[in-house]
């Protein structure tokens, strides 16, 4: 079984692709919607939080585990693979959204000059910068915080003229420096996909998130397959918790995934 963990609704996008990428498996998803957005939080509060996420996803049977959330990734992954699972989960695996993107976006680029959008904390992270000059030292990465564009989405706002508006005040500033790919940092910001693919132009790649983690989930597990078996019962299993009232959550999955779920609340510790 994987575990797909988010700070709320916006992993769904990447669980939609993976689902439909590798639908043999079982699946847990789990959104910590209680306690999001996670975007302005602290390392400290983001990492306790991703601890928790983690220790639940393994509870329920899932050998792997997915942080769908960019800013998890960015402030919980490295520690959670170093530290919490060599001590707690030796046979266990964590993977995040943040090297897919920067290994993809590094093949993409020829300017080498790479934008990525995202919330505040995965920008001051400095995570994508770690990773994308890690891939190759010379490519220039220019960071945007979007932080009004998450709410704005979760209030069904993204078709809005003052959203548009936003949205051009976040990429005006990333264009002058005339990248040739740009990284969505956020899950929420596939919303905005097209709009955002507008305002860039279409000289420049817009990078989608979730087709890219769904394709390297599927090679990572050729080449690891201890870490995911098929279902033993067909269809196979497609479980969703959330930590806010679930049947809100019911609601707005439909919106991200295009189909209804139930959902289970749970409360994380
Ligand atoms: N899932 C988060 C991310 O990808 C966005 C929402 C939040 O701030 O919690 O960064």
């Amino acid at each position: 079984m994987i575990g797909i963990f988010d700070s709320g609704f916006g992993g769904l996008t990447i669980y939609k692709s993976i689902e439909k990428a590798l639908p043999q498996y079982d699946y847990v998803y789990l959104g910590d919607n209680a306690r999001a957005p996670y975007g302005n939080r602290s390392q400290e509060v983001i990492y306790e939080y991703a601890q928790q996420a983690v220790d639940f996803l393994f509870n329920q049977g899932c050998d792997l585990v997915i942080l769908a959330c960019n800013t998890t990734s960015a402030e919980a992954l490295q520690k959670l693979q170093k530290e919490y699972l060599p001590k707690k989960y030796p046979n266990k695996n964590v993977l995040g959204v943040i090297r897919p993107l920067v290994e993809e976006a590094a093949i993409a680029t020829k300017k080498k000059i790479v934008a990525v959008m995202g919330t505040r904390s995965t920008v001051e992270s400095k995570s994508y910068i770690r990773e994308l000059q890690k891939q190759d030292s010379k490519i220039k990465v220019v960071q945007q915080a979007c932080p009004l564009l998450v709410p704005l989405i979760e209030e069904n706002w993204e078709k809005r003229p003052e959203t548009k508006m936003i949205l051009k005040k976040y990429i005006r500033p990333l264009k002058n420096y005339q990248p040739d790919t740009v990284i969505l940092g956020c899950t929420h910001y596939g919303w905005l996909q097209k709009d955002i693919q507008n305002y860039f132009g279409k000289r420049i790649k817009v990078l989608d998130s979730g087709k890219i983690v769904s394709d390297k989930l599927v090679i990572y597990l050729q080449k690891h397959p201890q870490f995911a078996q098929n279902a033993m019962v067909m269809p196979p299993k497609r479980i969703f918790f959330t930590t806010e009232s679930n049947t809100r959550f019911e609601a707005s999955a439909q919106k991200y995934i295009g189909r209804k779920i139930q959902a289970k609340t749970i409360e994380l510790i």
